[in-house]
């Protein structure tokens, strides 16, 4: 009878799994504040991806763990056409044809500053971190990526890529724009998993302030204005009232990214025996789809999946 008055309910399909790449044929290099993810080797990053799919998942947002010696100010590697990340992407486009890739576009994987935009005299330069991004989204679209996400919030991005995009004839591409990032500490495992964190400064210039509302709705009406697919607000837990604005407000497909923080702090807890891991990550997952999520990216995507699978997650 409750599945019968149920009022929300979480596809396998909404969900976008994100995974790390590391540059080599094959390695599974675990990640020590995420437990349960890993840097996947090329080898081991398509059987990730088969064995998802079979689970019915079928988005996927690829991150590269890029070597120090070939990190610089103007984070050229992101589209040179060495670049492994983008060899990768074109390999698994061609074995998957029918899985969505969404890139990253920021610079802080391979920027020797570790920021997102282009570091002059200590300070982010906005419009000049523009060109670069662009080169790289360009590059990202000539792989095969079928979303790209901005992740970097430098201002007029969504529009800078959107014409690049379209100039390069790469028409089909589409943007989901992290439109709310917050300058959040819950992101650190993730910057241990690709060692990118900051090497001076924060990321309180571009990213949002926690205490903000009414500036994640300005920033939803440009990205709209500039020509985003879907909004993103990230982290999810912290900020379910800004998910729950935007889906109110705005016409365009809402994500909620359930970030590395998120996913490592009831992991933590679940394995000090404190917290149930999977009953925490249901009724975390849910929390987010109720507040008006229609897309969440969560590295518990493979396991939410496995449960559906199992018949867990109606019982
Ligand atoms: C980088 C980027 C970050 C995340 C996604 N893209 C980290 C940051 O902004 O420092 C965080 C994801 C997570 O914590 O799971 N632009």
């Amino acid at each position: 009878m409750r599945s019968l008055s149920r009022e929300h309910h979480l596809q396998v399909e909404q969900l976008i799994a994100p995974l790390f790449l590391a540059d080599s044929d094959s390695a599974k290099n675990p990640i020590a504040s995420l437990p349960g993810q890993f840097q996947l080797g090329r080898k081991e990053l398509l059987q990730e991806i088969e064995e998802s799919m079979e689970l019915g998942i079928r988005h996927f947002v690829l991150f590269p763990a890029v070597e120090e010696t070939l990190k610089d100010k103007r984070a050229s590697y992101s589209h040179s056409p060495e670049n492994f990340y983008l060899h990768t992407i074109r390999s698994v486009k061609e074995r998957f044809p029918e899985a969505t890739v969404m890139s990253d576009v920021a610079m802080d994987p391979y920027s020797s500053d570790g920021h997102d935009g282009l570091v002059e005299d200590g300070i982010i330069v906005n419009d000049p971190s523009l060109d670069i991004l662009c080169k790289m989204a360009i590059a990202q679209a000539e792989a095969g990526v079928d979303i790209l996400g901005p992740s970097d919030m430098m201002d007029g991005r969504v529009g800078a890529l959107r014409d690049a995009l379209d100039a390069e004839g790469h028409t089909e591409v589409s943007i989901m724009s992290y439109t709310a990032k917050y300058a959040s500490a819950f992101y650190g495992p993730f910057r241990d998993a690709l060692d990118s964190a900051p090497k001076a400064g924060d990321k309180k210039s571009y990213q949002m302030d926690p205490a903000n509302v009414t500036e994640a709705l300005r920033e939803a009406r440009l990205d709209e204005a500039e020509g985003a697919d879907f909004l993103m607000v990230k982290p999810a837990l912290a900020y379910l009232d800004i998910i729950h604005l935007l889906a109110r407000e705005c016409q365009l497909p809402i994500a909620a990214y359930n970030v590395s923080g998120e996913y490592a702090m009831i992991k933590a807890a679940a394995q000090k025996g404190w917290l149930d891991e999977n009953a925490c990550m249901v009724e975390s997952l849910m929390g987010m789809r109720r507040a008006g999520a229609d897309i969440i990216l969560t590295y518990w995507a493979r396991n939410y999946a496995t449960l559906v699978k199992e018949g867990y997650v109606y019982h």
